[in-house]
């Protein structure tokens, strides 16, 4: 069978386009068809310039391989990716030799060849074993990739476990991708190679190598079907989104903040709470207090009183010694202590530099009333970080931008949403990802609203809706944002069709994704408990995640025991997120919490990366058996 009655031609195009790699192997099989066309003619390949003009047309299609633009080569430091990655730096070795040669021939001008020169380079990427020949790599690289998948699939459930996958931060699912990529190129390059080799020994050799040519291409067709088809398989189980692990140190500012005195224990005496000092009641009657006065100027004239609401008062016991938090703390107390030895609170010194430590006792007021001192909750606005904005982050749109990444920043008393943008190109490509400053505002600038610019939390609205957003199939993400949704943040994000081909966005195909559902609808949202939690930066260990879709949970106060309730939790997880800390496709975002038992945990948010699966196709060129006789086609398999 001679290769001249094969034709390849584009009759099967997926819908969906093809992934950078498997383009450039598709434009490689015309090349190779249209040079083995000129090569099995007798009279151009004895004319004499028969192998210029194949090194031009390879010289031309490095070219093609150099412009069409391809995710990077994963930064991979782990065993997974030495073997793959051996194969590959043979296959870059040899093509830079192959090429360089190629280009001398090209242009004799570049320096002078000979025949001889390039019968040995033939041989070398043929069949010489003490370099490999290329069709062995090839068949390795397509083995030791199919092991990096399973890796990679494995490394996934320990991703929390500040796993290579969360540290590069980068899903399963794209670096999978970005692994088939880097592969594939190399095999092409692999592949060029060996045709371009046989083209050659026809010119300057006798025999013909049609045939060899030709199984080779059967196999190559084979194998990289075959890496395609499980390539589909892995990106179909491999997780698609990505979040922050836990610094090995948690900083506060840089790594985390806090919402500060929403619900904070505060130490009342009841005499204070009654408009008419009377003691008459116990501490529990004072589910929600205020506070009238300080009376005799006894502890409440050591401490900032509460100006807002005093809940959910409880007695512990008479007397105590409170050692109070120094005035640029968040905290009122550092620890408390009742005669009897129970502390709230981890004891400490109580310096100067601390704190000061006071001795606290209830009294009998006329014999019949006792004067108690109740350990509360205080939920003051006055002094507290608590305002979350409801403005969309959002991508500039006009200027074809995607979101890459996002971030929580606190400015003033208020937490923002931040994204980083970049372009998107063709064959679902993104520029280098940009961090935009949005203006940041306060609640107290003018013209900003409550309930419309911010939400401030309160004892009765600060719930946080935990949930995953993804677009469907096609769409990319540009912006997200808190709103309310009764007395819930619930969080939103914005995407839009998109034109893989091309890369330009649909904006009127545009729309808000939610999870409209709350606690009270028919398959209520299920609430994510803090029962007593301890502070999540005591911790130096990975947090697992512990919320799941379709949950939701409230801003509280820490336990009493471990910390006389003074923190607000869970903390906020301010590390950006960016793919490879550079930016990639996205197609959904959400909001999680992570925590190891027992603790307030961290609130964060998190990516997932577009999902590529259909863009991977090895087949898309059909070939035909053209009959040069009757001048008709049929279907070859190989
Ligand atoms: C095979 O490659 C090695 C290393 O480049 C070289 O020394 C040797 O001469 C080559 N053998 C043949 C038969 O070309
Ligand atoms: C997390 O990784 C550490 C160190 O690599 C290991 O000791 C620990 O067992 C891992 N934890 C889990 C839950 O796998
Ligand atoms: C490639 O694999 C698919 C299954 O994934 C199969 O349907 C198709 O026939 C194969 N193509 C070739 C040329 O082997
Ligand atoms: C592709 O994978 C599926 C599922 O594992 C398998 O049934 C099919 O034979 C594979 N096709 C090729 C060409 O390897
Ligand atoms: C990605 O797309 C493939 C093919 O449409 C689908 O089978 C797979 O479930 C999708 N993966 C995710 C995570 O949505």
């Amino acid at each position: 069978m001679k290769l001249s009655w094969l034709i390849g031609l584009f009759t099967f195009v997926p819908t969906y386009g093809l992934s950078p790699a498997d383009k450039i192997r598709s434009k490689f099989y015309v090349t190779e068809w249209q040079q083995w066309e000129h090569v099995n003619n007798f009279g151009w390949r004895t004319s004499g310039v028969a192998d210029i003009e194949l090194a031009k047309a390879f010289v031309k299609f490095n070219g093609e391989i150099q412009k069409t633009p391809r995710p990077p080569a994963p930064a991979l430091r782990s065993s997974w990716w030495q073997q793959p990655q051996l194969q590959i730096q043979r296959i870059e070795g040899m093509y830079r030799t192959f090429l360089q040669y190629m280009r001398r021939r090209a242009e004799p001008s570049a320096g002078s060849t000979s025949s001889a020169e390039c019968l040995t380079l033939i041989r070398n990427v043929l069949t010489n074993r003490t370099r490999a020949p290329m069709s062995e790599v090839i068949s390795k690289l397509q083995g030791s990739v199919l092991k990096t998948y399973q890796n990679i699939l494995q490394a996934q459930h320990l991703y929390f476990n500040r796993s290579q996958l969360c540290e590069m931060q980068v899903s399963p699912h794209q670096l999978i991708y970005d692994v088939y990529n880097t592969v594939a190129v190399a095999e092409v390059k692999a592949y060029a190679m060996m045709q371009f080799s046989w083209m050659l020994k026809m010119i300057f050799e006798t025999g013909d190598v049609t045939a060899v040519a030709l199984k080779a291409r059967g196999d190559f067709v084979r194998g990289t079907n075959m890496t395609a088809n499980e390539t589909r398989i892995a990106l179909s189980h491999a997780k698609s989104d990505l979040y922050r692990c836990d610094p090995i140190r948690h900083t506060q500012g840089e790594s985390y903040d806090e919402v500060t005195r929403l619900l904070q224990g505060y130490i009342e005496n009841e005499v204070d709470m009654t408009k008419d000092n009377s003691c008459a009641e116990k501490c529990s009657y004072y589910s929600v207090a205020k506070n009238y006065g300080c009376f005799q100027d006894k502890f409440c004239a050591r401490q900032s009183s509460c100006k807002g609401n005093i809940i959910d008062c409880h007695f512990v016991e008479s007397d105590m010694t409170v050692c109070t938090s120094n005035y640029r703390s968040n905290r009122r107390y550092e620890w408390v202590k009742y005669v009897n030895g129970h502390t709230l609170g981890k004891e400490t010194n109580c310096s100067v530099e601390n704190g000061k430590s006071y001795r606290v006792q209830s009294w009998w007021r006329w014999l019949v009333w006792h004067c108690s001192y109740c350990m509360c909750l205080c939920d003051d606005p006055a002094d507290s970080d608590r305002y979350f904005s409801l403005r969309e982050a959002t991508s500039d749109i006009q200027s074809n931008k995607v979101v890459t990444g996002v971030r929580i920043i606190k400015r003033g008393r208020m937490f923002h949403l931040q994204i980083s943008q970049a372009t998107l190109f063709k064959e679902g490509l993104v520029s280098q990802g940009n961090w935009v400053l949005n203006k940041i505002f306060s609640n107290t600038d003018r013209n900003v609203e409550e309930g419309i610019d911010y939400h401030t939390l309160n004892y009765r609205s600060r719930a946080i809706d935990l949930d995953d957003l993804v677009a469907p199939d096609g769409y990319v993400l540009l912006m997200y944002r808190f709103r309310l949704l009764g007395a819930h943040l619930n969080f939103n994000i914005r995407a839009t069709k998109f034109d893989y081909k091309s890369g330009r966005l649909s904006i009127d195909s545009s729309t808000w994704l939610s999870n409209d559902n709350t606690e009270i609808s028919a398959n209520p949202r299920s609430r994510l408990e803090l029962s007593r939690p301890s502070l999540p930066t005591l911790s130096t260990a990975a947090i697992p995640v512990n919320s799941r879709h379709d949950q939701f949970m409230e801003f509280t106060h820490s336990s009493f025991e471990a910390d006389a309730a003074q923190t607000t939790v869970p903390f906020i997880d301010i590390q950006p997120i960016q793919v490879y800390r550079r930016g990639a496709l996205l197609s959904g975002a959400g909001v999680m919490h992570r925590a190891e038992p027992g603790s307030g945990g961290f609130l964060a948010l998190k990516l997932f990366t577009y999902n590529y699966t259909n863009h991977v196709h090895a087949d898309s060129t059909v070939y035909h058996h053209y009959d040069k006789l009757t001048g008709t086609y049929t279907h070859i398999r190989f």
